[in-house]
């Protein structure tokens, strides 16, 4: 079976080059309209689907990302591993802004999103203590450091609501007592609804600042974000052309069980489902 890739672009990474037969397509999905119209094409002869985050423009705000619609949308392409690349401040000294952070873990902080594809009418619990996909991470880990990126693999992102940056005492908290080694405002619904739709998943975090807590660093803004962003969008880009040749063929089943997430899942039976939702 061949992988089909979809990478979601975060801020500051809004097209994708190199792909052939390229082609900006709309998907329509009951959730409503996707962040954009999405890229496809072949990457090595591998088909391939990019979906700008925040649309070309950078339109939508973290909370207003229509993320059902994204991951509904990569799903009907027929998208099966999703690597989402996205910008992230540091609480860890060793993690310097330009380094990208191969994330394993979430803490989930934000509080208006819709991060379920299930509800009333059709009830499930999938599986989440394992969220990201470990054959795609370390895929991810190995192009970016045959693109020349210093790499730390593992860690745990902290997703914020946002749009503001953080305070002081949130920062050391999520630091200090939460553990988090980076922080984000995008990720962690993405990677709920990729398990949801039984898509392997997984998160290159780009460091570009070091949020407030750093002594030695100014508190982060957003000029700083975008400075090291321009500086490393190439970066990014040559991580995804390396990752068609790196994950070759796609195993038969996830060795993690990604693609099976449903199967002990859903609670509501069969006769009371609501047909709308299936
Ligand atoms: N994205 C990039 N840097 C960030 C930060 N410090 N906090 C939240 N999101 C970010």
């Amino acid at each position: 079976m061949s992988t089909r890739l979809g990478i979601i672009g975060g801020s500051g990474i809004y097209d994708m080059d190199g792909l052939e037969d390229a082609d900006w397509v709309q998907v329509d999905t009951p959730w409503g309209p996707t962040s954009d119209r999405i890229l496809t094409g072949t990457l090595d002869g591998q088909p391939m689907a990019f979906l700008p985050r925040h649309g070309r423009g950078h339109v939508h705000a973290p909370t207003d990302v229509p993320y059902r619609a994204n991951i509904d949308a990569l799903k009907r392409l027929g998208v099966t591993d999703v690597i989402s690349v996205s910008a992230c401040g540091s609480f860890r000294e060793e993690m310097v802004p330009g380094d990208f952070v191969i994330v394993e873990q979430f803490i989930d902080r934000t509080f208006a999103r819709q991060t379920s594809f299930f509800g009333s009418g059709c009830v499930a619990h999938i599986s989440f203590a394992h969220p990201t996909c470990a054959r795609l991470s370390k895929a991810a880990a190995e192009a970016g450091r045959a693109a020349g990126v210093t790499v730390h693999e593992g860690g745990t992102y902290l997703a914020m609501e946002g749009p503001q940056f953080s305070t002081y005492a949130e920062s050391r908290l999520y630091r200090e007592a939460f553990g988090a080694d980076v922080i984000g405002m995008t990720n962690l619904p993405e990677a709920k609804l990729a398990r949801e739709a039984e898509l392997c998943y997984a998160t290159v975090a780009m460091v570009t600042d070091y949020d407030c807590w750093h002594p030695g660093h100014d508190a982060v803004t957003v000029a700083d974000v975008v400075r090291v962003l321009t500086s490393n969008a190439e970066n990014a880009r040559a991580l995804v052309r390396r990752l068609p040749d790196l994950l070759g063929t796609r195993p038969e089943i996830c060795p993690e069980g990604c693609d099976r997430a449903l199967d002990h899942a859903i609670l509501t039976a069969p006769a009371a489902r609501d047909p709308a939702l299936l």
